[in-house]
């Protein structure tokens, strides 16, 4: 082989792998958009709304209405507990993750979420915290 046709060879290699990973990321990325509806709120169904709905001891507390997107987006009495793109800035994802004071960690005086739901939190608020 000649100089010329191993670098065409290099560039077809090139070419190819860079498509390929074009191809890997994208498909990954569409798959991981992260539902409000589908993944997001059965895990408030069934670990917080319990406490967080009118009546219950977290919503008299807090004033956190749980039942909506609009609720949880609203957040408590004092204001919103999450900013949407920054789930490190966010004290709704910071509670779950057990990196406040112990007396504020939710789910309240329950078991913590599994690793897979609080990145499910964690994704959904990074990805803009959208109603979808
Ligand atoms: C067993 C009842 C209970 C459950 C279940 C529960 N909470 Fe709470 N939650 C509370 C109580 C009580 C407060 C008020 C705490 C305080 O301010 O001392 C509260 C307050 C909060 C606050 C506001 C805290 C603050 O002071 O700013 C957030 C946010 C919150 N809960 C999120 C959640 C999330 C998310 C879940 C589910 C993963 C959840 N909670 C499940 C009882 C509960």
């Amino acid at each position: 082989m000649n100089t010329q046709s191993h670098l065409g060879a290099w560039f077809l290699t090139a070419v190819f792998s860079v498509l390929l990973m074009t191809t890997i990321s994208s498909t990954v990325a569409a798959q991981d958009i992260v539902s409000f509806n589908e993944d997001v709120f059965p895990i408030i169904e069934v670990r917080c709304l319990a406490c967080h709905q009118p009546g219950s001891a977290g919503y008299e507390a807090s004033g956190l209405d749980m039942r909506t997107y609009e609720g949880l987006i609203k957040g408590t009495k004092h204001g919103p507990i999450l900013t949407p793109g920054r789930p490190f800035e966010s004290s709704l994802i910071a509670m779950i993750d057990h990196r406040t004071d112990p007396k504020i960690w939710m789910p309240h005086d329950r078991k913590r979420l599994s690793k897979c739901e609080r990145l499910m939190f964690r994704f959904w608020v990074s990805q803009g915290a959208k109603n979808n």
